[in-house]
């Protein structure tokens, strides 16, 4: 089998994309799967303006002209000798250096396209018999208490903090109570000086730093609420913090357009920071 990968046509066990793919990274891309009957492309307009309308969503580039790409499919199919099967197509951001946030202008986006023969006497089967289901609950895609590499909401949270002046965006659920940053966890400090975060239950990321810094602040003699607060609260809070692996415990001075407390890195964010790393295992 043959696949085409950034501009070239390989063997399809050696059809490798970079690691640092933002399709790989943060399911940072988008696809299309197309039928292929009697060597006819079937509804392929439809699937090629379906994949404009996401590349346009997310504001990735065609990776090459729809006319050019139209070739390469009819190629790969050929390539691949494929009568009546299907070919897959996937666009990505490309390939840069792992950052929420979109790469730089100029970044190529990655395409790769493959195309495989289905087998006639299995459909014929399944039509003769029929299939089986199950119902599911419709969860897609509220795991975020799973580490997964699906942060394509991420990406474009963090990009539109950076595109209004900010380094983090945190999310707020529809009661309007704050869940958790882009990447990292979201902490305030109430009027009596507790420290207030989500719990980690449901609806966030039982984040490391997070479990570190509990620790930390008994240590300090700090109390800790695990209870949900709003965005309004949050905002009139005396501090305000996020926490990651990557950054420990950054004070956050600014929330939309309202400033928190004085506008400066508050004396509690400082002392657990100051802490942290006797307390970290
Ligand atoms: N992000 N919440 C989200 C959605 C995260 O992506 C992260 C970490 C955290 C904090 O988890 P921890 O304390 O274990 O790093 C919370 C990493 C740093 C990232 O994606 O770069």
């Amino acid at each position: 089998r043959i696949a085409y990968v950034n501009g070239a046509y390989v063997a399809h066990s050696d059809a490798f994309v970079h690691v640092e793919d933002r399709g790989y990274q943060f399911a940072d891309g988008v696809y299309e799967v197309c039928e292929i009957r009697h060597g006819m492309i079937v509804d392929l307009t439809r699937h090629l303006d379906r994949l404009g309308r996401s590349l346009s969503e997310l504001r990735i580039d065609w990776p090459m002209s729809r006319a050019a790409l139209t070739q390469v499919i009819r190629q790969v199919a050929r390539r691949n000798h494929v009568r009546n099967g299907m070919f897959y197509l996937q666009v990505t951001r490309g390939v840069a250096k792992r950052d929420h946030v979109f790469p730089a202008p100029g970044t190529r986006p990655s395409l790769v396209i493959t195309a495989k023969s289905t087998n006639p006497d299995i459909i014929a089967g399944k039509n003769a018999k029929g299939i089986n289901a199950i119902t599911v609950p419709e969860n897609r895609w509220d795991r975020v208490d799973i580490k997964t590499v699906g942060l394509l909401p991420n990406v474009l949270a963090r990009q539109a903090a950076k595109e209004s002046g900010a380094q983090e965006a945190i999310f707020v659920d529809e009661k309007g109570m704050v869940k958790e940053g882009a990447a990292t966890n979201v902490w305030m400090v109430d009027e009596d000086g507790t420290l207030l975060t989500r719990p980690a239950e449901h609806g966030i990321l039982r984040g490391i730093t997070r479990t570190t810094l509990m620790d930390v602040a008994k240590k300090l003699g700090i109390a800790i609420r695990e209870e949900e607060f709003s965005a309004e609260k949050m905002k009139s809070a005396r501090e305000v913090f996020i926490t990651a692996a990557t950054s420990i415990c950054f004070p956050v001075v600014r929330i939309d357009d309202r400033t928190i407390a004085n506008g400066h890195p508050g004396f509690v964010t400082q002392k657990i920071r100051e802490a942290f790393f006797d307390v970290a295992e």
